[in-house]
C-alpha cells in the first residue's frame, strides 16, 4: 500500500513523512515543487529508503499528478503543499492564490478522475486528508470561547484566504462528487525543521546571530502552539479513523502571547547556550511594525478530534519548546544550509523600515 504526500519537503510535510516511514513501511510518494520553503535534506535520512520515493513537481500540474497516480495506486493523498507564511502572502498574495486556490483546484480534479476510475473496493477504502488552518476562522476577542468547527469562516490575510478558498473546494468535492474527504484545521505548529522567518526558530537563529529579535506591535497577539510532532500524529488518527466530510480542529490547549513566546526562547538559550558576555538574550527583544491586519488572538477547542478519535498532544509546550530549541542548537548545519540567498533577501525586505 502507499500514500501520496505533497509539500512533504516543507516543515509539517516533511516531519509528516519521517514519522511516518518511523513507524510503518507503508510506502510514501512525496511530490513537492522545492519552493524556498521546501528543503531536500530535510528528506537525507531517508537517502536509499525504497519506501520513499520523492518526485519535484507542482500539485497545479494535473498530467503529473495523474500520472503518478495512476502509477503508484495510493489509498490516500494527503495534501500539505501550500505557501504558508502570512507576511509573504501581504507583500505577494499572487502565488497564494496559484498555489493555495488553483494548485488544490488541479490537484482535486486529478484524484477526482483517479478515484472515479478505482474498483469499488478502492473507491469506499481511498481517502484525501486536506491540512489546513485555524487561521480561517479569523481573529478572536479575548476572551471569546476558542474556535469549534462550526466557527463560521472570517478569513483575514490573503493566506487565509486563499486556505478557506481550498477547504471549500474540498467541501464542495465532497458534497457534489462524493470525494472521500477530511479538513484538518491545525493551530500553529513548531518544532524541528520550521524554516526561519516563522517566529519562533526566527528569534532562535537571530538570538545567536546576535541580531534583533522583531516583534511585532505591543507582541499581546495570542497564538495555540502545538508541537509538530503532535500534529502529525493527530494527521495520522484522522487519516485512520476520521468521519467522511468531517472537519476536526487540532490544537494544543496552549495559548500564549507572542511575547511570552519570545521570553522562553530566549530563557531556554539562556540556560543552553549563553552569551559569551553573560547578559540575557531578552536584551536583543526589538518591538517593530506591526504586520497588517495582523489577527489579534487564535485558539483551537480541540475536543471533537479528542472525542471522537481520542487524540490528544503528547507535549507539553515546556517539553516541546525545549527539544525545539535544542534541536536547532544540534543543528547549525541545516540552519546555515537555508539561509541562503534568497532568505537573506527576504529578511532584509520583511524587517527593513525598523
Ligand atoms: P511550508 O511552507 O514549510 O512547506 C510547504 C511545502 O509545500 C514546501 O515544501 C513547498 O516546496 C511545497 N509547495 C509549495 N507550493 C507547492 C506546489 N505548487 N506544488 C508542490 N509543492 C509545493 O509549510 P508548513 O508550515 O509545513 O505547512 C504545511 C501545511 O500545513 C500548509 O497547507 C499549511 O497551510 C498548513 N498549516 C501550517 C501550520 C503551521 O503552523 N506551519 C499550521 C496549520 C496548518
Ligand atoms: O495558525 C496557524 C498558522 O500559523 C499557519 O496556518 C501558518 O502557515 C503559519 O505560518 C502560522 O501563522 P502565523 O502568522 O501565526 O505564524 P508566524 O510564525 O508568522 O507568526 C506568529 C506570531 O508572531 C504572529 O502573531 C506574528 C508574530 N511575529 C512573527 C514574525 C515572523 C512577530 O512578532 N515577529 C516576527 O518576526
Amino acid at each position: 500500500m502507499t500514500v501520496f504526500v505533497t509539500g512533504g519537503a516543507g516543515f509539517i510535510g516533511s516531519n509528516f513523512v519521517l514519522d511516518w516511514l518511523a513507524g510503518c513501511d507503508e510506502a510514501v510518494v512525496n511530490l513537492d515543487a522545492l519552493t524556498y520553503a521546501g528543503n531536500v535534506h530535510n528528506l537525507d535520512s531517508l537517502r536509499g529508503n525504497p519506501h520513499h520515493v520523492f518526485v519535484h513537481g507542482d500539485i497545479g500540474d494535473a498530467a503529473l499528478v495523474g500520472r503518478l497516480l495512476a502509477e503508484h495506486r495510493p489509498r490516500a493523498v494527503l495534501h500539505f503543499a501550500a505557501e504558508s507564511h502570512v507576511d509573504r502572502s501581504i507583500h505577494g498574495p499572487g502565488a497564494f492564490v496559484q498555489t493555495n486556490i488553483v494548485g488544490t483546484f488541479q490537484l482535486l480534479e486529478a484524484i477526482r478522475a483517479y478515484w472515479g476510475a478505482l474498483e469499488p473496493a478502492a473507491r469506499a477504502a481511498f481517502r484525501l486528508l486536506h491540512v489546513s488552518t485555524d487561521e480561517v476562522f479569523g481573529s478572536l476577542s479575548k476572551d471569546a470561547p476558542a474556535f469549534t468547527e462550526t466557527h463560521p469562516y472570517e478569513p483575514n490575510s490573503p493566506y487565509s484566504a486563499s486556505k478557506a478558498a481550498s477547504d471549500h473546494l474540498v467541501r464542495a468535492y465532497h458534497h457534489t462528487y462524493g470525494l472521500p474527504v477530511l479538513t484538518t484545521n491545525c493551530s500553529n505548529n513548531y518544532g524541528p525543521l520550521h524554516f526561519p522567518e516563522k517566529l519562533i526558530p526566527l528569534m532562535i537563529v537571530n538570538a545567536q546571530a546576535g541580531k534583533p529579535l522583531p516583534v511585532y506591535g505591543d507582541g499581546q497577539q495570542i497564538r495555540d502552539w502545538l508541537y509538530v510532532k503532535d500534529h502529525c500524529s493527530a494527521i495520522r488518527c484522522v487519516l485512520a479513523r476520521g468521519r467522511l466530510g468531517e472537519t476536526y480542529n487540532v490544537g494544543g490547549w496552549n495559548e500564549m502571547p507572542n511575547l511570552e513566546i519570545v521570553h522562553t526562547v530566549c530563557d531556554l538559550l539562556d540556560e543552553l547556550a549563553p552569551r559569551a558576555d553573560g547578559i540575557s538574550y531578552r536584551t536583543q527583544i526589538s518591538f517593530v511594525t506591526d504586520r497588517p491586519g495582523h489577527d489579534r488572538r487564535y485558539a483551537i477547542d480541540a475536543s471533537k478530534i479528542h472525542r471522537e478519535l481520542g487524540w490528544r498532544p503528547a507535549e507539553t509546550f515546556a517539553s516541546g519548546i525545549r527539544k525545539t530549541v535544542q534541536w536547532y542548537l544540534d543543528n547549525p548545519q541545516w540552519v546555515q544550509q537555508v539561509q541562503s540567498g534568497a532568505y537573506r533577501e527576504w529578511v532584509a525586505q520583511q524587517y527593513a523600515a525598523n
